[in-house]
């Protein structure tokens, strides 16, 4: 298949799990892929070697920095030639710590890197994607943007806010050809996810419908097919890719 042949893609937060897993998708289907990290380059390296010549990475940016978030959409654009078509805005950090005694700084972290980012990443693209007549942004936020956990507030803030933030820039960047859209993932497995958080992961197994963890490439499938033709009249949504935790009853 190549659904998204010709593309340019920016993948924000390339060198971990779920970004290697949209990358890869995103190859694939005949994109070629701008992989950002901040800090891991090694596995951004890898990966791109990966996928071969159709692969660059793009490695230093913080994206809690408005500027750097403009860098590397400039620098994503001109490896493309002056074109972007797609942007996922993967990056994203998911530390645990409860309401009370929170300080306002680990708030704004979270909200810093989680959402300000999103802001800055998609206007930033949007630019090029408006001069060039259109593009896709696909943010990756999370089952807890509708379902809190406990020591997890400024978390399911962020991601809540991210899927409002589609919502709106689909509405003032559709008439410019941008779609914007969400994908929720549950539970992503990884590497010593199951030993890290027993308990958890046997209760996601236990209230998945259809009996597995998430992969990252299930997040990418959902990515890929939102950047597509197939979502061309696909805007404002939020794809919830969970294994169906999300529609079990809860009494
Ligand atoms: N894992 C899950 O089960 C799950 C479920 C739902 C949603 N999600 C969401 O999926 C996304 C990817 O998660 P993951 O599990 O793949 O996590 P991960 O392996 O920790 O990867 C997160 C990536 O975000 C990058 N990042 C963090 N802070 C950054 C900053 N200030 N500036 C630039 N990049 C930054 C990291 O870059 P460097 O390592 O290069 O520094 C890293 O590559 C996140 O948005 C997460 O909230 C994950």
């Amino acid at each position: 298949m190549t659904l998204l042949a010709g593309q340019v893609a920016l993948i924000t937060g390339a060198g971990g799990g779920i970004g290697r897993g949209i990358a890869l998708r995103f190859a694939r289907e005949g994109a070629a892929v701008a992989l950002h990290c901040r800090t891991g380059a090694e596995a951004a390296h890898a990966l791109a070697e990966e996928i071969g010549d159709r692969a660059v990475v793009l490695p230093g940016a913080d994206l809690t920095v408005e500027d750097e978030c403009r860098r590397l959409v400039a620098q994503a654009a001109e490896w493309g030639g002056g074109r972007l078509d797609a942007l996922v805005n993967n990056a994203g950090v998911q530390p645990v710590r409860q309401l009370p005694g929170m300080p306002a700084a680990d708030w704004r972290a979270v909200v810093d890197t989680n959402l300000t980012s999103v802001f800055a990443c998609t206007q930033a693209a949007a630019e090029v994607m408006r001069e060039q007549g259109g593009g896709t942004v696909t943010h990756i936020a999370s089952v807890e943007a509708r379902m809190p956990v406990e020591g997890h507030a400024h978390y399911s803030a962020s991601k809540a806010a991210v899927v409002m933030h589609a919502r709106a820039a689909a509405l003032e960047y559709g008439p410019h050809g941008i779609r914007v859209n969400t994908v929720s993932p549950g539970l992503i497995d990884r590497a010593g996810l199951e030993e890290a958080w027993p308990e958890g992961v046997r209760r996601w197994r236990e209230a998945v419908a259809v009996g597995r963890l998430g992969r990252p490439e299930d997040v990418g499938d959902a990515c890929v097919f939102l950047a597509s033709r197939l979502a061309s009249w696909v805007t404002g949504h939020d794809l919830v890719v969970d294994g169906g935790v999300s529609a079990r009853p809860t009494w």
